[in-house]
């Protein structure tokens, strides 16, 4: 597959980005920073994977510079998170600018990581978690709900992954993934919802389908 990504140079980016050049993909990945674009352990990605992966350098708040990322990918990958130098609402509107390009390049298939706790998964993460959404977090979490909104409305092909608590611990492969409400949120690596995330990208049976992976 040609996989287009927004967020590789993030904890979940860098692992999807190194695992999809090991499962050998080829891929676009759009980076505010392209000496970020490394392997989660910080080495740069040289030598094999490095001819099947090209970084161009934006934002993607730039409706262009996504264009160029997205342009003859099979598919896309979101996890866009709120780092700095953004506006609050940065991950719906980055996502917004994403679907809009995918619908001009007639481009379908879209995997994106969202987060236990929004919408309609309230109750599926504990309740000084749910302080948090409602004090703290509460920006970021309306701006996930935001972003699912765009996506669940975009007619695309999509499947909205909702993990809960990210570590940076190695790929497990023991995941509970499912979509019923009553998955509750226990931590993750961001490894290993890199690896779902390339699993979902070739099942057809999750389209349109919004996942707990725990
Ligand atoms: N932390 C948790 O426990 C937790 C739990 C559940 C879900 N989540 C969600 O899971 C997702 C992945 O989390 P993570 O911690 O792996 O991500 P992260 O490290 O925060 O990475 C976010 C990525 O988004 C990119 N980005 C932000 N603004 C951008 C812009 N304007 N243009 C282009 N790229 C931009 C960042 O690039 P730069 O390097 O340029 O900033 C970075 O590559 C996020 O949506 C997060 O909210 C997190």
């Amino acid at each position: 597959m040609h996989i287009a990504v927004f967020g590789a140079t993030g904890g979940t980016g860098r692992n999807f980005t190194a695992q999809a050049l090991d499962a050998g993909h080829t891929l676009t990945a759009l980076v505010r920073h392209p000496a970020r674009l490394r392997h989660p352990d910080g080495r740069p990605f040289a030598g094999g994977g490095q001819d099947r992966l090209r970084g161009i350098e934006g934002n993607v708040l730039d409706p262009a510079a996504v264009a160029e990322t997205v342009a003859g990918a099979d598919a896309v990958f979101v996890t866009l998170g709120m780092t700095r130098g953004n506006p609050p609402d940065v991950v719906s509107s980055g996502t917004a600018v994403v679907v809009d390009a995918m619908k001009g390049a007639g481009v379908r298939r879209l995997v994106v990581v969202s987060s236990l706790g929004v919408a309609d998964s309230r109750d599926q993460v504990p309740w000084w978690f749910k302080l948090l959404m409602t004090t703290a977090l509460r920006p970021r979490f309306v701006d996930k709900a935001d972003q699912e909104q765009t996506v669940r409305e975009s007619g695309l092909d999509w499947t909205i992954l909702r993990p809960g608590g990210l570590t940076n611990g190695p790929a497990t492969g023991r995941t509970d993934v499912g979509t019923q409400a009553h998955v509750m949120a226990r931590t993750i690596s961001r490894a290993d919802v890199a690896a779902v995330a390339l699993r979902v990208m070739g099942t057809a049976g999750t389209v349109r389908r919004v996942m707990a992976v725990t």
